[in-house]
């Protein structure tokens, strides 16, 4: 079998309490694999433990228990290939502020051993849009800045696999933008990308395959498309020509009046078509000015996923009243 890019088995990380507090089971027994040549999301809300997962990855946090390996190396028996093969962008901004983007980048190659005639550091600068401060110093540098650079850092030792841990928390639109084109650049050169967001959206559009962790436990891992395909809640809003009064009772179609008057339906896309839900609006005499549909994104998902046991899930969204809508029961 093909190696994976990254393998985990059982990653158990507990942080030592601080002043009498208990210790804290940051990661619960983790597995994960991550294909190679994959762009990868890690989706969690704060305090998941996505960050403990990255640093144990980089080598900046000791696990407690399990097995790590990158691209084949085990971590602990192959320290040194393993660690090469993982460049990694963390969320926070640790940089040196003495040293200059390219002398920042000059000290990280040196570490990697990278020699000096396989170093790019002027081509790395380029792709992150640095190359005019290429000799400020890094204090002087603005948060987003500091963000480019830290992505050129990881950069600099040519790793099969990028992690970028919440590249665009708090960034700028045009920051955000070169991030992602750099992404999608570097993983059609053949780069596995390892992306933690806690932006569903982001994931989403990412992303082709997605881990969902909360509490430090692995709550689902598939294909972006899979994932997606998990929820067939649909629900579609019709604005009526004139005021309703009834609403539509029809099997499987919840349907509410929202506060602006327009009609909200939802039903579950595997059991009752489109079709089927527009003859119950017509059944009730209600006529159609308008309509629009929305379908599950990864928020729903993720909602149900984090909130719902596994056997609640095909109800779990209908039950829920939304704002703005009063709840009708059929
Ligand atoms: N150095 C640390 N010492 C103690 N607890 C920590 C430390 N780092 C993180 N934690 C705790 O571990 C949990 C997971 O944190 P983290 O990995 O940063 O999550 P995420 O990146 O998903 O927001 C949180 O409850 C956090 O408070
Ligand atoms: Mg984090």
């Amino acid at each position: 079998m093909r190696d994976a890019a990254i393998r985990i088995d059982g990653l158990h990380k507990a942080y030592r309490g601080s002043k009498g507090q208990p210790e804290k089971h940051a990661l619960k027994g983790i597995d994960l694999t991550v294909p190679r040549g994959s762009v990868f999301g890690l989706l969690g809300p704060n305090g998941a433990g996505k960050s403990t997962l990255i640093n144990i990855l980089a080598g900046l946090v000791v696990k407690s228990s399990g097995n790590v390996s990158i691209w084949g190396f085990d971590q602990d028996k192959d320290p040194r290939q393993s660690r090469a093969a993982i460049g990694v962008m963390p969320q926070e901004l640790n940089l040196d502020p003495f040293f200059t983007p390219r002398g920042a980048l000059e000290v990280q190659a040196g570490l990697y051993g990278v020699p000096k005639s396989e170093r790019r550091s002027d081509e790395i600068l380029e792709l992150v849009g640095l190359s005019d401060k290429a000799e400020a110093y890094a204090r002087t540098l603005s948060g987003g800045m500091r963000r480019r650079l830290l992505l050129a850092k990881a950069l600099v030792h040519h790793p099969k696999v990028l992690v970028l841990d919440e590249p665009t928390a708090g960034v700028d639109i045009e920051l955000r933008q070169m991030l992602w084109t750099n992404v999608r650049k570097l993983n059609e050169q053949g780069m596995t990308i390892i992306l933690t967001t806690h932006y569903l959206e982001e994931a989403q559009e990412m992303c082709d395959e997605i881990a969902i962790i909360n509490h430090g436990e692995k709550i689902a891992q598939d294909s972006t498309a899979n994932l997606l395909s998990r929820m067939d809640s649909r629900t579609m809003v019709i604005a009526p020509d004139s005021p309703v009064s009834n609403l539509p009772v029809t099997e499987g179609v919840e349907a509410a009046l929202q506060d602006d008057g327009n009609l909200i339906l939802r039903y579950r896309s595997t059991q009752t078509s489109a079709e089927q839900v527009l003859e119950s609006v017509r059944q009730v005499g209600i006529r159609i000015r308008d309509v629009r549909t929305a379908e599950a994104d990864l928020e729903d998902v993720f909602l149900a996923l984090t909130s719902a046991r596994a056997d609640d899930l095909p109800t779990d969204d209908q039950t829920k009243p939304r704002r703005g809508m009063h709840r009708v029961k059929l």
